[in-house]
């Protein structure tokens, strides 16, 4: 059995709720592009440790890395979600009804960086963040993260291993340059304190410094 599989299998095991998600991107041909279940399980559990109230998504999809998130956020606490694609957002809807998690959860659709410049301007803030959407936005994405965190936030992005193309020299297309600058961003940054967990494609977990 893959290292992978044996972690999955004990210790991230997914439920009907987890599983139906999964069923309905297909059923809705949306793209199968949910975090696995053992990053899910990282994101319950650092949203836990963190004991974060407020928690702010980029790129919802299906609602599958919300469930999991949502699970460990307290019944005062609340997701808000940033989602481009509003059929995305009718089935993370439906799918977080189905999970019992629909008053806990707002979604905003559209691009999530106007979303983002209206939260800035609100003067919300949040004390953890998980970044999965497009890659190039990446970096923007952090620094207005960086903009409306509580002292101590946590910031968690998915993807920043990009399936090891960061690492291949000879590989300089867009997406993977935009990790990399992504990378170069959180690990320089005085602002944040960071590594990367290799789950899943990469999972980046900074802590805000102020
Ligand atoms: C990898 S999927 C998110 C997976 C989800 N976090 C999960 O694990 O269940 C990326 C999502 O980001 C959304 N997206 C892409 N570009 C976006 C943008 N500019 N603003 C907001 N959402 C965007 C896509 O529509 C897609 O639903």
């Amino acid at each position: 059995m893959e290292v992978n599989d044996y972690i999955k299998k004990h210790f991230a095991k997914e439920d009907e709720v987890l599983l139906d998600v999964i069923d309905s991107l297909k059923e809705n041909n949306m793209p199968t592009i949910s975090v696995p279940s053992d990053a899910g399980k990282l994101l319950y559990l650092l949203v836990k440790i963190a004991n974060a109230k407020k928690v702010l998504e980029v790129g919802a999809l299906g609602g599958y890395s919300g469930i999991w998130m949502g699970r460990a956020i307290p019944e005062d606490g609340s997701l808000t979600s940033l989602e481009l694609d509003e059929k995305h957002v009718d089935v993370a809807k439906l799918n977080m009804k189905k999970a019992g998690l629909d008053d806990k959860v707002e979604y905003l659709v559209g691009d999530a960086m106007e979303s983002f410049t209206e939260l800035v301007s609100s003067g919300e803030t949040f004390d953890f963040f998980f970044i999965d959407a497009d890659k190039e936005n990446y970096v923007a994405y952090v620094e207005s993260a960086l903009l409306c965190a509580e002292p101590g936030a946590l910031i968690v992005a998915d993807n920043v291993l990009w399936g090891g193309k960061v690492t291949d020299e000879t590989n300089d297309d867009e997406q993977t340059e935009a990790i990399r600058a992504f990378n170069r961003f959180v690990s320089e940054d005085p602002r944040l304190e960071a590594t990367i967990l290799p789950v899943g494609d990469g999972v980046m977990v900074s802590r805000v410094i102020k």
